[in-house]
């Protein structure tokens, strides 16, 4: 478990505990002022919320992280992670959009632990209909700064779900999707990475008991963090401090074993690992001029994207 560029360094477990208490910003995931977006991020706070140039743009997220890292310092906030809108690289999305934009359709979809919801703006601004588009988040205080993140305005983007916790079924029985159905689409991203093996079950269980609908077809997608040699690695800002970092053969056989407790078959389980986009000098893919993302691009760190259709 050395791993160099992941947060898997038990020394510092003391030292990160009492920063993230604090509020510090002295942790390598707090990133320095951005000085661009990236296009996409760009695109949709010009043509969905608005503002007008990139410098304004800027300001404005720089001011929304420093709200967010006072509620909960993830390391999604600190490094900007929430402008990725990763929904857009899973290779279902072009299929996901077109289910989901006919109003008329019975499908709907749901972003679990959606934070600021920026993935449900980015459905609603690719044509998504709104009457399909919900999502569900543990802390309210993360959707509303989604509302002073993107400006919605009048914008209808959906219903978003609070007070949902992924662990309390009884919260996840008050999630429906349209006339109060299950959803053929629950997307987790960097979400199942927040806990260790056991806990991923038990979400897993709960997602696909109390969420997913019964309709072959349903799916589970999403991303999060993985790593080449699959296994537990210490994580400061999860609860419980640590995290099951998995490759596409743990991850399978994550869902192989759920489905058969819950007696569910899978039509397919696909996973694609990808690394931290490594600059060419090996030393991670530069995020801010002058800044590399080193932290999260040790050697044996992934992403892995994922979709499970139930059979
Ligand atoms: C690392 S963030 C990821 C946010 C977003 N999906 C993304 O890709 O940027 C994890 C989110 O899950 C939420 N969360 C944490 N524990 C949860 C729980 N037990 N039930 C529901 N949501 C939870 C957090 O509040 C946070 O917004």
């Amino acid at each position: 478990m050395t791993n160099p560029g992941s947060m898997s360094e038990p020394e510092n477990k003391d030292f990160y505990l009492t920063a993230i208490s604090q509020r510090s910003k002295d942790v390598p995931w707090y990133y320095p002022p951005l000085r661009s977006l990236n296009p996409s991020a760009l695109q949709i706070l010009q043509a969905y919320s608005g503002i007008q140039s990139e410098e304004e743009a800027i300001a404005h997220v720089l001011r929304i992280r420093e709200k967010a890292w006072q509620i909960f310092p993830y390391p999604c906030i600190g490094s900007y992670r929430f402008l990725d809108f990763s929904i857009h690289s899973n290779p279902l999305y072009p299929i996901l959009l077109s289910d989901v934009s006919d109003a008329s359709s019975p499908n709907s979809f749901l972003d679990l632990g959606c934070c600021f919801a920026q993935d449900i703006r980015r459905l609603i601004h690719d044509g998504a209909s709104p009457s399909l588009i919900y999502g569900a988040e543990l802390r309210p205080e993360f959707v509303e700064l989604g509302e002073e993140l993107f400006l919605d305005g009048d914008k209808e983007y959906g219903k978003i779900y609070t007070e949902v916790d992924v662990f309390e079924p009884s919260t996840l029985e008050t999630v429906r999707g349209k006339d109060g159905s299950e959803f053929k689409y629950v997307h987790m991203a960097a979400f199942l990475h927040l806990w260790g093996l056991e806990k991923q079950h038990l979400v897993l269980k709960n997602v696909i008991t109390h969420l997913l609908s019964t309709a072959p077809g349903s799916t589970l997608l999403g991303r999060q963090a993985g790593n080449k040699i699959p296994g537990e690695y210490s994580h400061p800002t999860n609860s419980d401090h640590n995290m099951f970092r998995h490759n596409p053969a743990t991850f399978k056989k994550l869902f192989e074993e759920v489905g058969e407790e819950l007696g569910v078959e899978w039509a397919s389980v696909d996973v694609y690992e990808e690394g931290w986009g490594q600059g060419e000098d090996g030393e991670g893919r530069k995020v801010v001029e002058g800044h590399r993302e080193t932290y999260f691009a040790g050697r044996d760190d992934t992403k892995l994207t994922f979709v499970v259709r139930r059979a």
